[in-house]
């Protein structure tokens, strides 16, 4: 099977496993997520994504989803919108228990640990279905080994948009052998842009008014001691780095690790 893999272009069938949906989960009409088999040769970093699909007229179509899923977990999760007319999403949005869906070999993605200087503060922030990969971060104990504290923001329009929260609130802190460690570390940090919120507002509004140090009793992020990974639209995407950059952040890669790491949420046009 190695040597057929080799010999085929990235794309084909034999570079991708075929797993089953176990579970499926709404959450809106435009918002959901699944749960499939995960083939033990399939390795990733908490933070990566992998192409994932469907067979559609004979061929996979794929496009790039963050693993929700922690590297140790049996099984993979992923998180998605749905889009009428997507090529894709129209159709994945309908899988149920039992299908077929495609997962590539090979996972990448920037948002990962090692992308990072030491730190004190770890703050991921996260925008619509940027929250993937920060499940898989939030989850692995790797993360709290290397930071002090881990601060997860999570902005959306309307309040159901808010997927995990009741895990990340009741079911996270009293995992068996994380719970420990998320309560002393994790704060979550969920804000809503469009309804009426406790915590109402744009991340990037939080942070440039204060009101997100404020709520949290911490002091306004520096390079010294605060690490950022962020994931949503480009329009965050830029404007973060923009204020990233502002205090002095520089950015990591796998070259060189920096203060802070980006990438762009899943999108289907
Ligand atoms: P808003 O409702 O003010 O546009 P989307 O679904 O469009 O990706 O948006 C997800 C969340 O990200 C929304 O709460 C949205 O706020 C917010 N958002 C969109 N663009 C930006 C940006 N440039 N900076 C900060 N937050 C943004």
């Amino acid at each position: 099977a190695a040597r057929a893999d080799a010999a085929r272009p990235a794309s084909a069938p034999a570079a991708l496993f075929r797993e089953r949906v176990l579970t499926v989960h709404h959450w809106t009409d435009t918002l959901f997520s699944f749960t499939c088999t995960r083939d033990p040769g399939f390795r990733f970093q908490a933070g990566q994504f992998a192409m994932i699909g469907l067979m559609v007229e004979g061929k996979p179509l794929l496009r790039a989803y963050s693993m929700v899923s922690a590297p140790y977990e049996e099984h993979l999760e992923f998180l998605s919108i749905k889009v009428p007319d997507g090529p894709l999403t129209s159709r994945l949005q309908h899988i149920r228990p039992g299908d077929e869906v495609l997962v590539g070999r090979k996972a990448t993605g920037t948002l990962i640990l090692d992308n990072l200087l030491p730190g004190r503060t770890l703050w991921l922030l996260g925008t619509g279905t940027g929250l993937a990969p920060f499940m898989s971060l939030v989850k692995d104990p790797e993360t709290y080994d290397r930071f002090e504290r881990v601060v997860l923001t999570h902005t959306v329009r309307e309040v159901a948009e808010l997927a995990y929260r009741d895990y990340l609130t009741r079911d996270l802190p009293q995992h068996e052998f994380l719970g420990e460690m998320v309560r002393a570390k994790l704060i979550y940090y969920p804000s809503v842009t469009r309804e009426a919120f406790h915590t109402q507002g744009r991340i990037t509004d939080l942070i440039r008014s204060g009101k997100l140090f404020a709520d949290l009793g911490l002091p306004p992020f520096g390079p010294e001691e605060d690490r950022v990974m962020i994931c949503g639209s480009p329009a965050l995407l830029a404007d973060a780095r923009e204020l990233l950059e502002a205090r002095s952040f520089v950015e990591g890669s796998g070259n060189a690790p920096g203060h802070y790491v980006i990438e762009r949420a899943f999108v289907e046009k």
